[in-house]
């Protein structure tokens, strides 16, 4: 079987993580350059990634999870949180930033920019928020297979209340919490483990034309 296929048979949405076991850095390096990478619509990036780390402040969460635990046991809590806003101002920044990385004068890429001002600027506030909520979810699938590919068990979450994580983690105004992602080591006592995936079948999900 392909590695790929190795991979995603072998992660499952972890339920229980051994406390005892975490990622050491070099390793956690790793995954924050794999999310760096992440893509976005037209590369705009509107996630930041809040790495919990403060033990009192994980225990809090919990209860802001609808009890789940995987949130305080994991070795590290990643928050993936998206801007509320886009428009000129992100525009302009990642022109710079082409602009820089590429070597090209901002000028020669005017022109792309104003497309992407022209489109943004026909969305209304909150499609601009749901588009870049959106943008969360590419991220997670990403971080997903990243750490399946280093045997390291990770839990998609949505299960958990944003306005109390904004309290919680004083997250600015300018972005909401989208997802949680706890990442770090199954505890072998955890049975989820051993249940067979459960997934529809090629024929009911694949349509040829
Ligand atoms: C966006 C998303 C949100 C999820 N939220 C939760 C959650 O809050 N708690 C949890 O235990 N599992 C959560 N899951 C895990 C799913 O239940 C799980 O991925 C699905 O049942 C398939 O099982 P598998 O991931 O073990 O293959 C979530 C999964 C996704 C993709």
């Amino acid at each position: 079987m392909s590695d790929i296929i190795n991979d995603l048979k072998w992660r499952y949405a972890t339920k229980k993580f051994d406390v005892s076991k975490k990622i050491d850095a070099s390793n956690f390096e790793l995954i924050k350059e794999s999310l760096r990478l992440v893509p976005s619509s037209y590369g705009l990036q509107p996630l930041k990634y809040i790495i919990v780390e403060s033990k009192d402040i994980r225990e809090k969460l919990v209860a802001a999870s609808y009890g789940q635990s995987q949130v305080k046991d994991a070795s590290h809590l990643i928050v993936i949180c998206a801007a509320n806003q886009v428009g000129d101002q992100e525009v302009n920044q990642h022109i710079e930033n082409i602009a820089i990385t590429r070597d090209h004068k901002v000028d020669q890429i005017k022109g792309y920019g104003d497309f992407m001002k022209s489109t943004i600027a026909q969305m209304t506030d909150q499609q601009k928020k749901t588009w870049n909520s959106k943008q969360a979810y590419i991220a997670l699938g990403q971080l997903l297979h990243t750490c399946a590919s280093m045997r390291i068990d990770a839990t998609p979450m949505e299960g958990f209340d944003p306005i109390a994580y904004s309290q919680i983690l004083q997250i600015s105004d300018d972005y909401s919490p989208i997802l949680l992602c706890p990442i770090g080591y199954r505890d072998q006592d955890d049975e989820t483990q051993h249940l067979k995936k459960v997934r529809k079948s090629q024929e009911h999900i694949f349509e040829k034309k």
